[in-house]
């Protein structure tokens, strides 16, 4: 077998998110698609605006000499110059075009961000529950993930923060509007996270960066996303278009260190760097050219919102316990059973599919993506009934 051990582990554990879409496909195969009810996948149920697709018609159909060639590997500069300018504009902070790195998607920001900084064994602290591609992305570059759970509130534990620093830490990743939870951070919390980390930098002696993984920000219901670079000067964030703009299949975002980031000028240079030789090169063209209009725009979040008021209320009064979510079409319901796994599972008899908190690193908990259309939701409530009247 030419395949590497580690990735025939690495497949086997992972992706319960992958298994239940496996395990979707059987049951719509059998039971047909309209009957089954799939909450499993972030996958944006919405189109892009009318302008997004206008603003990728524009840039592909431009007839500019050169518009499909190599270009510099951080992007085009005048798309690296809208970005800059956007959130030199949104945070007050002095961002120009050099502090952008185009990237692939977040995941390939992410990717190329921890390419640029670690040496085998550093360590980078993630939250569960947690996107749990991070585990990957940070195993990819010679690190090691630690994972550090969230409070009942799914809000940054700092006590449990700070007892797993150690001198091999090197970032702490953060992801608000947040993946599995839903739940948004405030400026009280970033304020709190930012003075925890200045401490704690100086107490080893070498700066901790702090990781904003935010493709979620626009999609938020009654909360303000506050800017986490506006807490905490080292801050590196990683965002992409794949939610805000419905254009996951696109592949297109930015790594935007902050302009106070220690060592910002070596650290553009070295996420450009590992932008090229992880074999991104650059990020698409045609794509790069139309989200550089486009920023600060989105779907309209209350297309989600009356999607969370079709669900939240209806699983709420069954007995369902849902900590708020404010945002990122998600949701994370305590199981009623301890195992989270098994439950699922009773909620598949009802071909109900979702994700259990395991799959996340929090067991005893599901996750829903409600980004599916409203029948979906309608047609679901009688078999979570059925299974959360059992519990009762
Ligand atoms: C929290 C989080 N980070 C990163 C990503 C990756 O997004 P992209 O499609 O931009 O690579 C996702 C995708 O679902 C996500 O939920």
């Amino acid at each position: 077998m030419s395949i590497s051990r580690k990735v025939q582990e690495a497949m086997k554990a992972s992706s319960w998110i992958r298994r239940m879409f496996t395990e979707g496909a059987r049951l719509k195969a059998e039971h047909g698609a309209e009957n089954v009810f799939d909450f499993s996948l972030g996958n944006p149920v919405v189109e892009p605006p009318a302008e997004v697709i206008e603003a990728m018609v524009a840039a592909a159909g431009t007839k500019a000499p050169g518009s499909h060639r190599y270009m510099p590997n951080a992007g085009y500069p005048h798309v690296r110059d809208a970005v800059g300018s956007y959130l030199a504009a949104q945070t007050g902070l002095p961002y120009a075009g050099d502090h952008i790195v185009m990237c692939v998607g977040a995941g390939g920001g992410l990717n190329v961000l921890f390419k640029a900084m670690l040496d085998p064994g550093d360590e980078i602290i993630v939250l569960t529950p947690f996107f749990v591609e991070y585990g990957f992305y940070i195993d990819n570059h010679g690190g090691t993930c630690v994972k550090v759970p969230t409070d009942a509130e799914f809000l940054p534990d700092l006590d449990a923060i700070r007892g797993a620093i150690t001198e091999r830490t090197k970032a702490l990743v953060i992801n608000s509007p947040n993946n599995p939870t839903g739940v948004t951070y405030s400026k009280a919390v970033l304020d709190g996270v930012g003075a925890m980390l200045r401490e704690e930098s100086a107490r080893i002696g070498h700066t901790i960066v702090l990781v904003t993984d935010e493709p979620y920000r626009y999609i938020v219901y009654d909360v303000e996303v506050p800017w986490v670079q506006c807490s905490y000067d080292d801050t590196i964030l990683v965002t992409s278009h794949s939610k805000d703009l419905a254009l996951p299949g696109e592949r297109i975002g930015f790594i935007a260190p902050s302009p106070l980031l220690e060592g910002v000028t070596d650290m553009v240079t070295a996420l450009t760097f590992a932008n090229r030789i992880l074999g991104f090169v650059n990020a698409p063209a045609t794509q790069q050219r139309a989200v550089a209009q486009l920023q600060g725009k989105s779907v309209d979040p209350e297309i989600y919102r009356a999607k969370r008021e079709k669900m939240l209320p209806a699983l709420r009064a069954m007995g369902y316990e849902i900590v708020e979510p404010t945002g990122a079409f998600y949701m994370f319901p305590k199981s009623l059973n301890d195992d989270d796994v098994a439950f699922v599972r009773e909620l598949q008899e009802e071909l109900i599919l979702t994700v259990p908190g395991t799959g996340f690193g929090r067991p005893g908990h599901f996750r829903i993506s409600y980004c599916v259309d409203d029948a979906t939701i309608e047609r679901s409530l009688a078999g979570f009934e059925k299974v959360a009247a059992r519990y009762r």
